[in-house]
């Protein structure tokens, strides 16, 4: 049996490159002069494509007529068009639970950062205050006695949840609907969520649906004691009004790990004072990458061998 032909679009891990090299006949997009003339010119022959940071849309997958499968590195895939994927019958895999973990510990450490001001205090140390100004301003925040309220109660959501609840964190959630088995508070909308709770973590995906989904009436309703944390996506957040909120003072901080444009430089909000920025580090440790990167060589591997994938995205699943 020849190997089946795949399309690499970016520079994978090592150790995922070196795999579908074994198993496959790879095709690099980002190796090519021209993407257009490269796809024009192996795009009948791809039948899998192991996917991160491009967009998968009508007129891509048109250019590869013979596609079966595309498995995307990362749990969100918000940059597969999932509809024209069902259309084209191509399936579409993503590399959810193994990242879990890593994601919901870099959401209370960005959480613990925001409000005890961690990031600061280290720059004040390195900046030289402590020696020559003393000790860093007391914070007028602390973890005890707040209530969590996580938007987006799915694996990551619920890890964050259990590690909340060790802090002795209150936790509430609000999501698509009330889930079964879950003794937490849920709220049908996400205004009253925020009304509920003094810390929103944000943990969903970023989908139509959720686009701007924490607005200005949100963020008023969560209050000057208000503090927002955003694990998921960047346009789950009208950033606009959260910046605008943070100058103000209607709400007390944030920690964001993702922005509405990525990579950014946001000015705005690093000259903010209860601001912590991470760029994009939820899951970025080399183990949980590459267990993320196994998964879309199993994927695809199962894929071709069974015809069934791992782990499908759930719009595909019933296939
Ligand atoms: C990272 O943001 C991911 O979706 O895995
Ligand atoms: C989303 O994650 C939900 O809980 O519906």
């Amino acid at each position: 049996m020849p190997k089946p032909d795949i399309l690499v679009t970016k520079p994978m891990l090592p150790i995922v490159e070196q795999q579908l090299d074994a198993e496959f006949t790879v095709h690099r997009l980002y190796d090519a002069e021209d993407e257009q003339t490269m796809l024009a010119e192996v795009g009948g022959r791809i039948r899998g494509v192991a996917l991160s940071w491009w967009q998968v849309n009508e007129a891509f997958l048109k250019q590869l007529p013979n596609a079966e499968i595309v498995a995307s590195f990362g749990v969100g895939y918000d940059h597969v068009d999932t509809d024209a994927c069902l259309a084209a019958n191509v399936m579409v895999t993503h590399t959810p639970d193994v990242l879990s973990e890593e994601v919901a510990d870099t959401a209370i450490g960005l959480l613990l950062m925001t409000v005890r001001e961690l990031g600061q205090a280290e720059r004040w140390l390195r900046d030289g205050n402590w020696a020559e100004n003393g000790a860093y301003p007391l914070t007028q925040a602390t973890m005890q006695g707040r209530t969590l309220g996580i938007f987006g109660l799915g694996r990551i959501g619920k890890s964050i949840a259990r590690r909340a609840e060790s802090f002795g964190l209150k936790v509430a959630y609000h999501g698509r609907s009330r889930q079964d088995g879950v003794d937490y508070r849920f709220h049908a909308s996400l205004v009253a969520l925020a009304a509920a709770c003094d810390t929103l973590m944000v943990v969903a995906p970023g989908t139509p649906e959720t686009r701007h989904a924490v607005n200005a009436e949100v963020l008023k309703a969560l209050g000057p004691t208000g503090i927002v944390i955003n694990i998921g996506r960047g346009s789950v957040i009208d950033e606009t009004a959260l910046t605008e909120a943070l100058e103000k003072g209607t709400i007390y901080g944030a920690g964001l790990d993702v922005f509405e444009e990525e990579p950014c430089r946001p000015e705005r909000l690093m000259k903010l004072p209860r601001v912590t920025l991470l760029p994009h580090v939820g899951s970025a440790s080399q183990a949980t990458r590459n267990a993320m990167g196994q998964l879309v060589v199993d994927n695809l591997k199962s894929w071709f061998s069974t015809g069934r994938p791992l782990t499908a995205v759930p719009e595909l699943k019933q296939k």
